[in-house]
C-alpha cells in the first residue's frame, strides 16, 4: 500500500496543478484536454506498466535493472536516460517548487489584503534577483533532507492522510470557483472542443503532458516498482495511479479557469505564473467578506501543494541519487548532496531566466523552457518508444506475462491488446507526432 502510494505520490505534484492548466491555456482548452485524455490511456498507462514490469522483475534501481535485463545491448542505455532527465526536470522543478513554498510563506503572513493587484506582485518576485533562488535552495534542502534520510517511514505516512486531504481541499476549491462570475465562460472553454485550433504542437504537448504528469519515461516508476511486493497488481496500480492524477489535473483546470475569466486581466495563455495570480485572486474573491476562510483555505491549498511537489521531488531525486549511490558506492548522505548541489546550480540558471537572465535565448526560448521542453517533448517521448519497444519486443513474453498476472494468479484479459499496444500502436502514434513535429 505505501509503495503504491508512493507511486501517486510522485504522479500527482506540480504537474497537475501547476503545469496542466498552464498547458491547457497555451493549446486552446477543451480539445486539448480531450487529446490528453487520449494519450493517457492509450500511451500512458501502457508505458506506466512496462515500467512496472521492468523495476518489479528486476528490483534494482533504473540503470541496473535496464543493464541486467538487456545485457551488454545497447537497450542499457534506456536507463541512463530515465536518469538524466530525471535530474534535468528536478532542476526546474525546485524552481517552481520554490514559487509554491513562497506563496505559503506569504498566505502564512496573511497576504489577502483587500484590493492587492496579484499580478505585479507575481511578476516582481519571479524577477527578483536572489529571493527565487533562495526558495528554490529552500525547497532543495528539504528534499535532500528526506531523501538522505530515507524516505520509507515519513513520506509514506504523510502520503496516506496528505493525499486525500489534498483532494477534499481541491473539491471544496472547485466550488468556490464556480461560484465566481466568469464560471460559465470558464466552463465553455474546458469543455466545449474547438478543433480548428489543433495541430501537431498541440498533440505533442499533450503527450509532454501525459508523460510529465503521470511521472512516466525517467525511471522514477521503475525505481518505486523494484520495491513492490509480489502481491502488487501491476496493471490495477497503474490504472488507479492514473485516474487519480488525471482527476487531480483535470479538478485543477475547474478551480483555474472559471477564476481566470472572472479575474479582469489575466489571460488564458499568461504561461507559468497562471496559478499563482488567479488562485490568490480566487481566495480574495471567494472570500472577500470572510477574510478568515480565505486565510484559512489558502494557507491550507499552498501547504499541500508544496507537499505534492515535495513528493515528486523526492521520486526524482531517490531516481538519481540510488543509481550514483550504487555506482560510486558512496554514502547515502553524499550521494544525495552531490545529486542535490549540482542539480541546484541548473537550478538556479532556470530561476534566473525569469528575471535577470530573461532576455538570454537558446533556440528562442529561455534556459526554463528550453529544459522543459527538452524533457518533455524530446527525451521523454522517444524513452517511451524505446521502454515499449524493450517490454514488446525485446524481453521474454511469457515473463511479461507473468509479472502483469502474478505468476499466473490473476487474469488479465486485455493482456494481447496490452502487448499490441506497446509492440505497434504506442511506438507508431508516439514517432509520428514527434516526427511531425520536428519536420513542421
Ligand atoms: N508527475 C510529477 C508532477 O505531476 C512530476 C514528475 C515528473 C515526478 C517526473 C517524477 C517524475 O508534478
Amino acid at each position: 500500500m505505501g509503495v503504491v502510494l508512493a507511486a501517486a505520490g510522485s504522479a500527482v505534484g506540480l504537474g497537475n496543478v501547476w503545469r496542466f492548466p498552464t498547458e491547457v491555456g497555451y493549446n486552446g482548452g477543451a480539445a486539448f484536454i480531450l487529446i490528453y485524455l487520449f494519450n493517457v490511456i492509450l500511451i500512458g498507462m501502457p508505458v506506466m506498466i512496462s515500467e512496472f514490469v521492468v523495476g518489479r522483475h528486476t528490483h534494482a534501481n533504473t540503470i541496473t535493472a535496464y543493464a541486467k535485463l538487456a545485457l551488454r545491448s545497447w537497450w542499457r542505455f534506456e536507463g541512463v536516460a530515465g536518469v538524466f532527465v530525471a535530474f534535468l526536470i528536478l532542476s526546474y522543478y525546485v524552481v517552481i517548487s520554490g514559487w509554491t513554498l513562497f506563496y505559503l510563506v506569504d498566505s502564512l503572513s496573511g497576504f489577502l489584503p483587500v484590493e492587492q493587484d496579484f499580478q505585479s506582485e507575481f511578476n516582481s518576485f519571479v524577477s527578483h534577483p536572489w529571493l527565487p533562488v533562495a526558495y528554490a535552495c529552500g525547497f532543495m534542502a528539504m528534499t535532500h533532507w528526506v531523501v538522505s534520510c530515507g524516505v520509507q517511514s515519513g513520506i509514506e505516512r504523510f502520503s496516506k492522510v496528505l493525499m486525500p486531504l489534498l483532494l477534499i481541499i481541491i473539491a471544496v476549491l472547485v466550488g468556490c470557483s464556480f461560484s465566481l462570475p466568469g464560471a460559465h465562460d470558464g466552463l465553455r472553454f474546458l469543455l466545449k472542443p474547438d478543433f480548428t485550433k489543433v495541430t501537431t504542437r498541440v498533440v505533442l504537448s499533450a503527450m509532454g503532458q501525459a508523460f510529465f504528469s503521470l511521472s512516466i519515461a525517467m525511471g522514477c516508476l521503475c525505481t518505486y516498482a523494484s520495491y513492490f511486493k509480489d502481491e502488487t497488481r501491476l496493471a490495477r496500480t497503474a490504472f488507479n495511479v492514473s485516474i487519480i492524477d488525471t482527476m487531480v489535473a483535470i479538478l485543477s483546470g475547474f478551480i483555474i479557469f472559471p477564476a481566470v475569466f472572472s479575474v479582469p486581466g489575466v489571460e488564458v495563455d499568461a504561461g507559468p505564473g497562471l496559478v499563482f495570480i488567479t488562485l490568490p485572486n480566487v481566495f480574495h474573491m471567494t472570500f472577500s467578506s470572510y477574510p478568515v476562510m480565505g486565510y484559512i483555505f489558502s494557507v491550507l491549498f499552498y501547504m499541500l501543494l508544496l507537499l505534492a511537489a515535495l513528493t515528486s521531488a523526492i521520486s526524482l531525486h531517490e531516481s538519481v541519487t540510488a543509481y550514483v549511490l550504487e555506482a560510486t558506492g558512496m554514502s547515502r548522505r553524499t550521494a544525495a548532496a552531490i545529486v542535490s548541489v549540482s542539480c541546484m546550480l541548473l537550478g538556479v540558471a532556470c530561476s534566473l531566466s525569469f528575471g535577470p537572465w530573461s532576455d538570454f535565448k537558446v533556440f528562442g526560448m529561455s534556459i526554463f523552457d528550453l529544459f522543459d521542453f527538452t524533457a518533455s517533448k524530446v527525451i521523454m517521448p522517444l524513452s517511451g518508444i524505446v521502454i515499449c519497444l524493450f517490454v514488446g519486443w525485446k524481453l521474454d513474453r511469457n515473463m511479461v506475462r507473468d509479472e502483469i498476472t502474478n505468476h499466473g494468479t490473476l487474469r488479465f484479459r486485455l493482456f494481447s491488446t496490452y502487448i499490441f499496444l506497446i509492440r505497434y500502436v504506442v511506438p507508431a502514434v508516439i514517432a509520428l507526432v514527434f516526427v511531425n513535429e520536428l519536420l513542421g
